[in-house]
């Protein structure tokens, strides 16, 4: 399993992950991005015909703001903006 989110504090806007990924990474009105998946608390399992695209914008993402785990990010406080 993976989840996902974005770590809104080191995202710089560059939007990379949502166009790689549309499925899974849209942007706030400052243009962070964040998951659209569960509202980016990475509570929401990624489904599998979705994780090809996870990983090329893990890859993408310049200052590594993807973040992914096998576990759900249950217990880490960030907003969808
Ligand atoms: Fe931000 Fe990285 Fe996406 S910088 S816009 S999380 S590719």
């Amino acid at each position: 399993a993976t989840y996902t989110m974005v770590d809104q504090e080191t995202c710089i806007a560059c939007g990379a992950c949502g166009a790689t990924a549309p499925e899974i990474f849209d942007y706030n009105d400052e243009g962070i991005a964040f998951s659209i998946l569960d509202a980016n608390t990475g509570i929401t399992e990624v489904s599998e015909d979705l994780e090809e695209d996870l990983e090329d914008a893990f890859d993408g993402c310049p200052t590594d703001s993807i973040k992914l785990a096998a576990e759900p990010f249950a217990n880490i406080p960030v907003t969808a903006g």
